[in-house]
This record gives C-alpha cells, structure tokens and sequence, in this order.
C-alpha cells in the first residue's frame, strides 16, 4: 500500500543455496529452493520497497518487475555482491542457505574415478550475516533464519545474538509442513525481547507478508537520521 514505511527503502534479501565446487563437473550445495526469499522480495516490492535480492542457484525468480536480481552460485560470490549492497540499504533479511563450507582447492580437471577413497579437503565460507552484523548501523535492521532438525530454540536465540539479527525466524525440520522447497512454513519469531507463539501454517507469501509489517513496525520506532 502507499502508506507503508517501506516505500522507497532499500531492502538486500539474500536466497537460495549455494554451490562449491570440487572441480568443473561436480559441487556441494542443500536443498534450499530460494522460495522464502523470492516471496520476501516479492511482497516488499509490492509495498514500494527497492528490492536487491542476492539469488542462489535456483530456476526460481521473483515475480515484480522491480526486483534487482544479483545471481551468484558460491558463497564467496554471495558474500561479495551482498557486501556491496549492504552499505546503502535499511534492511537486510538473510534467508539463504549458504555451504558452511567449500573445497580448499577446488580441481581445475575433473577428478577420475578411482579404485581407493577419495578425501575433499573442505575449508570454512564467511558467515556473511554475521559478518555485515558487526557492520550494521544503528539505523539498520537486520532479520534471520535458523532451520533446525530439533525443536532448537536456544541456537536460534544464540544466533540472534552472536548475528546481531533484529529479530529470528526459526523453523525446525520436524513441522511437516515447513522447510526445504515446501510452499508453507510453520516458524517462531524471536527478538531479544520477545519469543512468540508457534505460527499455524502459513503459506511463504504469508509468512512474508508478515516478516514485513514485523520490520515495518522496527522500522517506526528506529530514530529517523
Ligand atoms: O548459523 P546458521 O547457518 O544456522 O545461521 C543461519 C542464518 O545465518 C541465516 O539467516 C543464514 O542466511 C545466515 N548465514 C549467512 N552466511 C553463512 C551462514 C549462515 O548469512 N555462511
């Protein structure tokens, strides 16, 4: 709607998994489908925010026109294009799924097969929300995912701080109806004051819809400049 506090706020959202390669056949990479974040920068659009999303591997794309798509396949090329944009925006949601890890040395020939094992070597990626946390201004919002295969809710509190999210979004593997390449989501909003009730299931537009007037109503009480 015209009146939303979004109108014209520069919103980075980053999505999908991301691929490391071990050599020039073959990679490491999840499940994530990017649809959380596709309908995130979807419905900010729709509210007049200047969406850049951050896009993983994925055929998926947002469906308004004025979403700035950045494709990129490895997490060090997520890292570096969502650094860049990080500067100028006023949120960020990071709902991607990036490799913890990639191969140290990635092979410039495709490895042959052999009779024995073979070992990758793999070395750890930036934590790109983490850190653009310890660059986030006071100004700035910044929202979280955190998927756990548990019910999990002390991680998601610890990764609300140690990331220096605004707020976190948990969804746990075990709901299921929420997670990977799902097109609902079952989630638990926490904030270093609050924890909220158990969502119903919730189709990700509408769980986008909501993420957004939750960063709406941060954004009305963040001093203005
Ligand atoms: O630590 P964990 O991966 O569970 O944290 C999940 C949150 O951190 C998500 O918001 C995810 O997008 C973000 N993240 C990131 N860069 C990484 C790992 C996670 O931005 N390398």
């Amino acid at each position: 709607s015209p009146s939303s506090l979004l109108v014209e706020k520069r919103i980075l959202i980053t999505a999908g998994p991301t691929r490391e390669a071990i050599d020039p056949v073959r990679y490491i990479s999840n499940h994530s489908s990017g649809k959380m974040g596709i309908a995130l920068a979807d419905k900010a659009a729709a509210r007049g925010a200047q969406v850049t999303l951050v896009l993983g591997p994925t055929n998926l794309r947002p469906s308004h026109p004025s979403v700035r798509v950045i494709p990129v396949i490895s997490a060090l090329e997520m890292y570096e294009a969502s650094e860049e944009a990080h500067p100028t925006c006023d949120v960020a949601v990071f709902t991607a799924a990036v490799a913890d890890y990639r191969p140290a040395k990635p092979s410039v020939e495709k490895i042959k097969k052999k009779e024995t094992n073979l070992s990758v070597s793999l070395v750890k990626n930036p934590d790109i929300a983490r850190t653009l946390g310890e660059k986030k201004t006071s100004k700035q919002i910044h929202v979280g995912f955190a998927l756990e295969t548990d019910e999990g809710s002390g991680s998601a509190e610890h990764k609300l701080v140690s990331k220096n999210f605004d707020f976190i979004v948990l969804n746990s593997l075990i709901d299921p109806e929420a997670g990977f390449q799902k097109d609902t989501n079952q989630v638990t909003f926490f904030s270093t004051t609050e924890k909220s009730e158990k969502t119903p299931v919730l189709k990700k537009e509408e769980l986008a819809s909501i993420i957004l007037d939750k960063v709406e109503m941060l954004l009305g009480a963040k001093p203005k400049v």
